[in-house]
């Protein structure tokens, strides 16, 4: 009778470690363009997923529709983080093995004219969440970054160790994020630490169905270009012809969201390996100019897009490209989607999607 109850007892730990070996991560901010396409792979690559978002600049849709593409099935809670005590009780119920952390507010300009907005939600959000992490013993985090932390580079490409300084609030918010996480990790070197800089993020999934969904009038090129290319607005305006490039628009390093979405595995792949503090840019270290990016756009697209060539846009680095190969070294992760994909990506998802989630 004792031996059966210890064969029985063996087994069920057996049964409940492989149990166990399918993890689970925790995504603030899921519903998000680069979240919700995260949560996709994560699902793909046979992880569990908790979405938690507060839906403030997000579509539960987009995680519908993640689920559909997959077959599979993720579980989303509204939240936002600053709410403590149902952070904690979802941490509690759910119990992630990791977290994967996008949320927060990212506009440039925006955050000029609402800095307290800034550092309420990114950062004492991050704040929260990272304390809700402590008392539920969770140490390990993915933390979406930006290459804003790296303000004007002085040198091109941009590597890891390039000096950082951002110029507007939203990039301090980064900064002060990614410096909390490194103090954190000092007071407690359990911690496995991963910020990944993006550089920009474009294109959508391949089948059309999530994709990026800003809401009101677009900030950034690619969501306003194909705006524009579906006629929902008349023209692009190019901020600057006359800087030190090679047609003398500015240039910066476009990076599929999928890829990007590929790098968060990676990295959580990393810090199974309890690697400390890593920091990591995901970017091609390929730089296009915006004019390069409208006739690539137009060729892979057949759709004109009419455009004017207005003053400079206050605060833009003449040029802003990775160097990508720590990236590579490292989490062994490589973009594999190119400038015509993003295009065309970016083009089916605007054309199935002409007013976005809505
Ligand atoms: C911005 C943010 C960056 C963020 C990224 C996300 C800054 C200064 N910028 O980068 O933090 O990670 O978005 O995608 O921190 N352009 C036009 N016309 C337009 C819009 C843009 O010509 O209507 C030009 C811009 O001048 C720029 C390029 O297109 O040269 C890309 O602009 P944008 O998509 O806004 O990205 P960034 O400013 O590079």
């Amino acid at each position: 009778m004792h031996d059966d109850f210890i064969i029985l007892f063996r087994t069920n730990s057996i049964l409940a470690k492989n149990i166990k070996t399918k993890r689970k991560a925790l995504v603030t901010g899921g519903a998000g363009y680069i979240g919700s396409h995260t949560c996709l792979e994560l699902l793909e690559g046979g992880y569990d997923v908790v979405a938690v978002d507060n839906l403030s600049n997000s579509s539960k849709e987009s995680l519908n529709r993640v689920q559909d593409i997959t077959g599979k099935t993720l579980t989303f809670i509204q939240c936002d983080l600053l709410d403590k005590v149902q952070l904690g009780q979802i941490f509690a119920e759910h119990q992630p093995d990791t977290v994967i952390h996008f949320a927060g507010l990212k506009a440039v300009g925006e955050s000029v004219v609402h800095p307290l907005d800034y550092y309420k939600n990114n950062v004492l959000g991050t704040a929260t969440l990272l304390a809700v992490m402590v008392d539920n013993g969770i140490k390990n985090i993915v933390f979406s970054s930006s290459c804003t932390v790296y303000g004007a580079p002085k040198t091109l490409p941009i590597s890891e160790d390039s000096p950082l300084g951002a110029v507007n609030p939203y990039g301090r918010t980064k900064l002060i994020i990614e410096q909390m996480l490194k103090d954190l990790q000092v007071s407690d070197p359990s911690w496995s630490i991963s910020i990944l800089r993006y550089f920009n993020p474009v294109g959508a999934h391949q089948s059309g169905q999530i994709g990026e969904d800003p809401r009101g009038t677009p900030t950034n090129l690619m969501p306003y270009m194909t705006q524009v290319a579906v006629g929902e607005r008349k023209e692009l305006s190019v901020f600057g012809g006359d800087y030190p490039t090679r047609d003398g628009t500015c240039v910066r390093d476009y990076i599929h969201v999928v890829d990007v979405a590929k790098g968060h595995l990676k990295a959580l792949e990393k810090l199974s390996e309890n690697p400390g503090v890593i920091i990591h840019n995901l970017g091609t270290g390929q730089g296009y100019s915006v004019l390069e990016i409208i006739h690539t756009f137009e060729a892979s697209t057949g759709q004109k897009v009419p455009y004017r060539i207005v003053k400079r846009r206050l605060g833009d680095a003449a040029a802003v490209y990775a160097d990508p190969r720590l990236a590579e070294l490292e989490l062994e992760w490589k973009p594999s989607l190119g400038l015509l994909r993003m295009c065309e990506d970016s083009w089916r998802w605007q054309l199935k999607n002409p007013k976005g989630y809505s």
